[in-house]
């Protein structure tokens, strides 16, 4: 069976609920619903709720961009996952923004992890190396032991609730395009990994996202990377041209890859 698209739109710190609400409503005029791909929109927390009574729920899924991993209590600030129940399906962890600036290591977000699961919201794990890491060639080895440290916790029953979402930090926000080459290397390491760690039919059934600098122009490139099943998208989500414009893209490659299964068996 083929797996579902997913499309992800990360509004990080933009938009307040009035604008928000706006987007929203544009939004849900322009994209389309199809059943090969799910669409899922990730607000700043401060709106998830009221958006979650406005949306369309056939249409698109909720994401959180950031929550606390303990359940309640004396956490001044913070916002649990559990307090995330009922609004969101998924949420993100572990965004480079997250362990760069606000300091959050694999600990937290093993921790992270496993309270989403624990709440039965799906985590959407984004691992990728920075620039320098590149550059002096440890990009595999940064991925790798983000993958390993943040699905400590997961056990190979749950591992199928788990979308890990490959963001290079050099091209995240900065226009700089990862080459169709470099994501199908990360995706096959990422892949080979979780058959080491959680066997065979969890390697092929986990989803694995590309995300940074995704826009309307370049959003092919990626989803015609083998293996790679959807995408996580941060400025371009923010224009409903060109996040529309990508949800039909992958849907239209969804359709060409079930044509050329279909032919492939006659
Ligand atoms: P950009 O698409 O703006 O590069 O952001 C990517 C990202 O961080 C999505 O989580």
């Amino acid at each position: 069976m083929m797996k579902k698209k997913l499309v992800i739109g990360n509004w990080k710190m933009n938009l307040n609920m009035h604008e928000s609400s706006i987007f929203l409503h544009n939004l849900s005029e322009k994209v389309k619903v199809h059943r090969d791909i799910d669409v899922i929109l990730a607000p700043s927390t401060f709106t998830l709720q009221s958006l979650s009574l406005q949306v369309n729920h056939h249409q698109f899924k909720l994401a959180a961009q950031n929550f606390y991993w303990r359940d309640q209590g004396a956490f001044t600030g913070e916002v649990s996952v559990s307090q995330l129940r009922g609004i969101v399906q998924y949420a993100l962890v572990g965004h480079s923004e997250r362990r760069n600036i606000f300091g959050e290591t694999d600990k937290d977000v093993r921790a992270k992890v496993a309270a989403a699961i624990r709440n039965n919201i799906r985590p959407i794990l984004c691992i990728g190396e920075n620039s320098d890491e590149r550059n002096y060639g440890e990009a595999n080895l940064v991925i790798s032991d983000q993958l390993i440290g943040g699905l400590a916790n997961v056990s190979s029953e749950d591992i199928e609730k788990v979308v890990i979402a490959y963001e290079p930090v050099w091209a995240i926000g900065t226009g700089e395009h990862a080459s169709a080459e470099d994501v199908k290397r990360s995706v096959r390491i990422i892949r080979s990994l979780i058959r080491t760690l959680f066997g065979q039919e969890a390697a092929s059934d986990v989803r694995i996202l590309y995300g940074g600098s995704v826009n309307l122009s370049n959003a092919d490139v990626y989803l015609n990377v083998d293996n790679v099943d959807g995408l996580l998208i941060g400025g371009a989500s923010l224009d409903a041209y060109q996040f529309s414009g990508i949800v039909e893209k992958a849907h239209f490659m969804q359709l060409e890859e079930t044509k050329r299964r279909i032919d492939e068996r006659l």
